[in-house]
């Protein structure tokens, strides 16, 4: 695949993109852009001294006009959560980032597909969507795909069986307020309820799945990798490239990732995940799931959530 994407913000997830991009063949050419120089320089040195057992790829530490036609546009910039915070707790903070860098990169990318990835990722999606002046097909945040990853690594260990057979999700908030809609969760053609039987008559021993251990799973733990080793980057590098494929792709795919919302669900605008069609021409609407009167409960409850951070910050 011959593309170009920028990355912002060099720290541990932005550069680990970066580091994961020029491993696969989704990128021709990677531009990495931090205001730490030195540090942007030396990832770029990093990642670059370890291409030479690939094809031909170009990356290169830039200023925002080295953006220019970019396909995709990865923004990572902010503070990181330290142990024990949440994602809300960086807000303002980063608004207040992500308001000094947008000028200066739609300037010189307007018509790139642009992935959000900073937190709290639905309140930034949702500022980016005000502050552009892009159309909102093109804004896509990560949302809950790193959430939905967590939940398929955690059903698959659960059940014992592969995780591409995995077909459930988590809606709402990238954070607290998440939630699992148990009524589309499937392993292959069969819901997550009925498997027991299945795997019992296959001479399977699967313990009951406890909903709600499954959902905490989920919620904490990125905050659990914090606590371990201070950061968390390879999942949601790992996600982030993922949604890279699929903006690249011939056709759309259905992912978790957070977007404009427009009365779908009764809710309208913030930013949140639910089964949302993305492809080449970026968010081409929500793909409305058989939910239960809950679940659409826990969404809206989620979205509301949200809905009082951004009331609180300052545009
Ligand atoms: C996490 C960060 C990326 O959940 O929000 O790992």
């Amino acid at each position: 695949m011959s593309s170009k994407i920028t990355v912002i913000g060099a720290g541990s997830v932005g550069s680990t993109i970066a580091y994961t991009l020029s491993n696969g063949d989704i990128a021709s050419e990677i531009v990495l852009i931090d205001i730490n120089k030195e540090k942007v320089a030396g990832e770029v040195m990093d990642i670059a001294q370890g291409t030479c057992f690939r094809d031909p790829i170009n990356i290169v530490a830039g200023e925002y006009e080295d953006a220019k036609d970019s396909d995709i546009v990865i923004i990572t910039s902010g503070i990181a959560r330290k142990p024990g915070q949440t994602r809300i707790e960086l807000t303002q903070t980063n608004v207040n980032i992500l308001k000094s860098i947008t000028p200066e990169i739609v300037k010189a990318a307007p018509n790139a597909l642009y992935i959000i990835v900073s937190n709290p990722v639905d309140i930034m999606t949702y500022v980016f969507t005000k502050i552009s002046g892009l159309p909102e097909n093109q804004i896509i945040g990560s949302g809950t795909i790193l959430d939905t990853a967590r939940l398929r690594c955690g059903l698959s260990e659960h059940f014992k069986v592969a995780q591409k057979n995995i077909h459930a999700y988590v809606f709402g908030e990238h954070g607290d307020t998440s939630f699992i809609p148990w009524t589309g969760a499937y392993i292959s053609g069969v819901s997550v309820d009925e498997y027991y039987e299945l795997a019992k008559n296959l001479g399977k021993e699967v313990d009951v799945l406890d909903k709600d251990e499954m959902l905490t799973y989920v919620q904490k733990s990125g905050g659990k990798v914090i606590a371990n080793k201070g950061a968390t980057f390879y999942a949601v590098s790992a996600a982030v490239c993922k949604l890279c494929g699929i903006l690249l792709a011939s056709s759309d795919s259905i992912a978790t990732v957070s977007s404009m919302m427009h009365g779908e669900y009764g809710i309208e605008d913030v930013c949140v995940s639910t089964l949302t069609l993305v492809g080449p021409n970026g968010i081409q609407g929500k793909v409305p799931m058989r939910m239960n009167k809950e679940e659409v409960a826990k969404l809206q409850a989620s979205a509301n959530a949200l809905k009082e951070v951004i009331k609180q910050i300052e545009l």
